[in-house]
C-alpha cells in the first residue's frame, strides 16, 4: 500500500521540459519547497527511516541536497556535513570526481569533518545516472565512514541500467518518488 503522502509530494514538483537543454525533463523541486506540508512530509519520510540507525552524519550534495539535508540532520540529531562542487571549499579536503554527459565534475569534502567509524547517509534531490551518488560514497569511504544508505526524493527510471550505480557496491537507495 503506498504511503498517502507521496502523490502530494509527487504533485508538488513541477517538471519542466527541455530544460537546460531539449530533451531533459527538469524536476523542479523549488515549487516543492513552497508547499509545506509536502516539503515537511518529504522531509519526515526520511527522518522516521533513518533516526533510529545510529546515523551521525548527513551528508548533502551541493546544491539540492542542501535543501533537504540539514532539515533531517537536526531532526535525527545528526551533524550535517556539505558535499560541494570545487573551489567552494576553504579548509583541507579531499576529492573525487566522476562524468557528467559531458565531460566531468568533482566533489570535496573537508577532511576531519567525518570521524572513522561514522554511519552516513547521503542526501540529494534526485539520483539519475548515480555518478553523483557514487562519489559521495567514495568520499566518506575514503574517511572511514561507514555510507548505511543514500536517499533521493526522486529516481530517474535510466538509474536501472547505470553501471555507476552497480559498481558501487554498498549503495543501498532509497527514493521517495
Ligand atoms: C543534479 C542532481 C544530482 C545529480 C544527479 O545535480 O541534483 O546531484 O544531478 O545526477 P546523476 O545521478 O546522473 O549523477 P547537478 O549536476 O545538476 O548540479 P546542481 O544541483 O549543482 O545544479
Amino acid at each position: 500500500q503506498e504511503d498517502p503522502r507521496l502523490k502530494a509530494i509527487s504533485d508538488a514538483i513541477r517538471v519542466v521540459p527541455h530544460f537546460p537543454k531539449p530533451g531533459i525533463m527538469f524536476q523542479d523541486i523549488t515549487t516543492l519547497l513552497l508547499d509545506h506540508k509536502a516539503f515537511k512530509d518529504t522531509v519526515d519520510i526520511f527522518v522516521d527511516r533513518y533516526r533510529d540507525m545510529g546515523v551521525s552524519v548527513v551528508a548533502g550534495v551541493e546544491a539540492r541536497g542542501f535543501m533537504f539535508g540539514p532539515s533531517i540532520a537536526l531532526a535525527i540529531g545528526a551533524k550535517f556535513v556539505p558535499l560541494r562542487k570545487p573551489r567552494k571549499l576553504p579548509g583541507e579536503k579531499i576529492f573525487e570526481a566522476y562524468e557528467l554527459e559531458y565531460g566531468t565534475d568533482c566533489l570535496e569534502m573537508h577532511i576531519g569533518a567525518v570521524k572513522p567509524g561514522e554511519r552516513a547517509i547521503v542526501i540529494d534531490d534526485l539520483v539519475a545516472t548515480g555518478g553523483t551518488l557514487s562519489a559521495a560514497i567514495r568520499l566518506l569511504e575514503r574517511v572511514g565512514a561507514e555510507v548505511v544508505e543514500c536517499a533521493c526524493v526522486i529516481g530517474l527510471p535510466e538509474v536501472k541500467a547505470s553501471p555507476s550505480i552497480t559498481a558501487a557496491a554498498t549503495l543501498a537507495m532509497r527514493k521517495v518518488l
